[in-house]
């Protein structure tokens, strides 16, 4: 069974991802770490010189290629933008959704290096204040959270857990 983890970016996915993938002793699949290593190529690089559509085009091969495996998958926060990733996701899997607040989300963006997320790099080029950048991503995410909602088989709220205490939510969800 493939056990995938979807959410904003910063919502944690990659760090659950890492202990439930110790505590069921599976490997555990990054997308993004993937994308970067066979285009050898910073996520950010890769949207400003291919654009955003053929990223999510090789987002979507990379997330085929890796359903049906035994493992626990950390998925990028835009994985559920392309309606046939969306179908994959609802197949026979077990999607976990890390809801997380706007506010908690907007907090972890600010204190990344921007570098590592080209949607964010994008909005703030194009708005000339932060506010206007924040409501930017406020759309984004409300956009998103409707798709997270409808490929998730649980979700698990994340708000004042830790990384420790949400995987082991996940466990006991996954064993009912
Ligand atoms: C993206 C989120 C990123 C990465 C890419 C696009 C998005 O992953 O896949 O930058 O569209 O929200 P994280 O959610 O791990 O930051």
């Amino acid at each position: 069974m493939t056990i995938v983890l979807v959410g904003f970016m910063g919502s944690g996915k990659t760090s659950v991802g890492q202990i439930l993938a110790k505590k069921l002793d599976l490997p555990w699949i990054d997308l993004d770490k993937k994308f970067t290593e066979k285009f050898n190529m910073q996520i950010a690089d890769f949207f400003e010189e291919f654009g955003e559509s053929v990223f999510r085009e090789k987002e979507t091969q990379l997330l085929a290629r890796e359903i049906g495996k035994e493992i626990v998958l950390s998925t990028g926060g835009g994985i559920v933008v392309c309606k046939s990733n969306r179908k994959i996701l609802k197949k026979s899997l077990k999607c976990v959704y890390l809801s997380t607040p706007f506010s908690v989300i907007i907090q972890r963006i600010k204190a990344d290096p921007y570098t590592i997320r080209p949607l964010a790099i994008r909005l703030s080029q194009k708005n000339n204040n932060i506010d206007d950048s924040i409501q930017d991503l406020k759309y984004l995410y409300q956009e998103r959270k409707i798709w997270y909602e409808e490929v998730a088989d649980f979700i698990v709220e994340t708000e004042e857990k830790t990384p420790m205490d949400i995987a082991k939510e996940i466990l006991l969800k996954l064993r009912k």
